[in-house]
């Protein structure tokens, strides 16, 4: 049996509520043919602004959907923040965590997205936690001390079960929005050594970093890649559908 593969799109800041409308009329028979294809499961992800017309849209298709960021206390004087149980009320189910432009735009530390991992966690949602080194990194040759920095500061205070729940997201900063993919190859070796050490064979982790319709059946075939973290090419249903498509071949 062939494995199953997650198609997540990020919307990042992108598509208002009327947009977010306009896509489902698009994405709807766009997707019907996929439906019922128990080897994928498609999520997006867009943002609180767009959460509404995108659970509705979601709900339609029967597709997983989730904001992109939270914050970790429930409620409070934190201005401009959004809660765990704000997000509830739409009834979202998956949070992307520690995407790299939280990390470095908006300088949030491994120590802040661990306490967003474990809250989302206690609320019994799924964090979509994101890692990867920046290209200077990898140069230096810090890849893998930068991203077991990362991975263990998320999940080292974490049961094996709640390790279990996370879905990974291996995004090397140099490939995101650049047009420059990691190599499959180079995907394959980072993922592959992630599982190791997250310690859990049967780990969901997805690859991102300019994923398209040319490049998904390579970085999609390999061994330890469940799926993709799409950004750019998830903006609109064709270019976004057409990554399983290509990889199903
Ligand atoms: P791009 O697919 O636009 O490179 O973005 C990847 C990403 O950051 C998804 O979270």
């Amino acid at each position: 049996m062939s494995k199953k593969i997650y198609l997540y799109g990020n919307w990042k800041m992108n598509n208002t509520f009327s947009e977010t409308e306009k896509f489902f009329e698009t994405f709807t028979p766009a997707y019907e043919p996929l439906k019922g294809d128990a080897n994928l499961e498609v999520g997006i992800f867009a943002p609180f602004t767009s959460l509404w017309p995108l659970s509705q849209g979601a709900k339609k298709n029967g597709i997983v959907f989730g904001a992109q960021n939270v914050y970790y206390e429930a409620k409070g004087a934190f201005t401009g923040e959004i809660s765990i149980p704000m997000l509830k009320e739409y009834d979202v189910t998956h949070i992307i965590i520690g995407h790299s432009e939280r990390r470095h735009i908006f300088l949030e530390s491994d120590e802040v997205i661990a306490k967003k991992v474990k809250a989302v966690l206690d609320a019994g949602m799924i964090p979509v936690f994101c890692y990867g080194e920046t290209l200077e990194e990898r140069e230096s040759g810090n890849t893998f001390t930068v991203m077991e920095r990362q991975l263990k500061s998320a999940i080292d205070s974490l049961t094996p079960e709640e390790v279990h729940k996370i879905i990974y997201a291996y995004e090397p900063v140099w490939a995101i929005g650049t047009g420059k993919t990691a190599t499959p190859d180079q995907a394959e070796e980072v993922c592959a050594w992630s599982r190791k050490l997250i310690g859990d064979d049967g780990a969901v982790i997805l690859y991102g970093g300019s994923v398209k319709g040319s490049n998904a059946k390579e970085l999609l075939s390999m061994k330890d890649i469940d799926g993709a973290l799409v950004g750019g090419a998830s903006l609109k249903p064709a270019s976004f559908l057409e990554i399983y498509t290509a990889y199903k071949g």
